[in-house]
Parts: structure tokens; C-alpha cells; sequence
């Protein structure tokens, strides 16, 4: 990986040991990337930045990472860890709330990496779905750590036939999905 990314990644990791951003844990960053590389991922959408750090590890892959935010703070300290990295190219920031985006959203993607407000990830997931593409795959994260909000999200995905799903029991829990 590109020593400017690394640099970045590990100051974000360092000056925020409380995690106030709530990150995603590095294991879980290192396998987004992994799975964005094996899938030769060209387009992605993160609904949920703030501070960029699962967004410079999808990145970090080669692909174009869209990534949607509404706190403007977050949205800009984001905006300078892209530039640092120099992925501001590369990764496009949404300012502005996930389901107005996503109401408007017109383009196909590879890989959806969905964090933001667990008790909207089923309809997240509703707006995204046709956009995905065949083959395509969809994580969503915190599916252990936040069990009961995401509850609504796991029920429509575990019956929703046009999918292959599985659960990877790392770090706060990532529900894996392929559109079949
Ligand atoms: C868990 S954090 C994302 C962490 C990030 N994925 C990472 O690992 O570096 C969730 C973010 O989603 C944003 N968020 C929550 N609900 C949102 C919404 N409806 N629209 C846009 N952003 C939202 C919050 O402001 C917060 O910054």
C-alpha cells in the first residue's frame, strides 16, 4: 500500500486511541480492502464517513470510493486525511443525509460498505439494492455490537431470496452479502 495512506491510517488510529469517531477496528479495515481487491472493485459506496478511516482502507484497493456524510466537522476533517493520503481523486464525499442521497442514487456500484445509522440499514438497503451489481457485495457493520437496531435490516436480508448472506463473527460483527 502506498506509504502516504499508511502514514494517515496509522494517525488516525494513533491520535484517536477513544475512538470518538467510531472507527471500524483495523482487522475489519484490513478486510474490506482485501475483499475490494479480490472483487477488482471499480466503484464503491460507504454510507457513513466520518473521519475517512474505512474509506482510505476501501481506497486503497484502486477503486472510487462515494462516501456519504452529514456532520460537516467530521465531513471535513475526512476531506483532509483524503487529501494527506493523496486519494482525494479517488474518494468523493456526500455531504448531506444517507436516504436523501440515496433517493436520488443512479449509479451502479461493485461494493456497498454500509455504517452509519443502524436503525436505517433496512432502508439503506432497500434504496441501494438495484444498484448493486450482479455479483456485487454489500457489508454491513456493527450487526453484533448493535444487535437490536439492526435487527429490522438482518430479518429483510436473511429472507430476501435475490441474496447469499453470512455473518463473520470479527470484531463488531459484519453481515456479508452477494447479489446472486
Ligand atoms: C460509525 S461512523 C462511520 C465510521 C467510518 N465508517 C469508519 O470506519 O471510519 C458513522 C457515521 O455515519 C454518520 N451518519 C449517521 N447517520 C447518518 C445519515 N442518516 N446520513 C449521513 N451520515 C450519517 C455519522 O455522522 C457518523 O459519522
Amino acid at each position: 500500500m502506498d506509504v502516504k495512506i499508511v502514514k494517515v491510517l496509522d494517525k488516525i488510529y494513533t491520535e484517536d486511541k477513544e475512538n470518538k469517531y467510531w472507527r471500524v477496528p483495523r482487522t475489519s479495515g484490513q478486510l474490506l480492502r482485501s475483499i475490494a481487491l479480490s472483487i477488482t472493485a471499480k466503484n464503491i459506496l460507504e454510507i457513513g464517513c466520518s473521519v475517512g478511516y474505512s474509506a482510505l482502507w476501501l481506497a486503497s484497493s484502486g477503486a472510487y470510493v462515494y462516501t456519504i456524510e452529514s456532520d460537516k466537522d467530521r465531513a471535513d476533517l475526512a476531506e483532509k486525511h483524503f487529501k494527506e493520503a493523496g486519494l482525494n481523486n479517488k474518494i468523493i464525499i456526500l455531504r448531506g443525509d444517507a436516504l436523501e442521497i440515496l433517493s436520488k442514487w443512479n449509479k451502479k456500484v461493485d461494493f456497498v460498505f454500509m455504517d452509519a445509522n443502524k436503525n436505517e440499514y433496512a432502508d439503506y438497503y432497500k434504496k441501494i439494492y438495484p444498484f448493486i451489481k450482479k455479483g456485487g457485495i454489500l457489508i454491513a457493520d456493527n450487526v453484533i455490537s448493535h444487535k437490536e437496531s439492526s435487527k429490522t435490516f438482518l430479518d429483510v436480508v436473511c429472507k430476501d431470496k435475490r441474496v447469499i448472506s453470512q455473518l463473520i463473527e470479527i470484531d463488531n460483527g459484519l453481515m456479508f452479502i452477494v447479489k446472486k
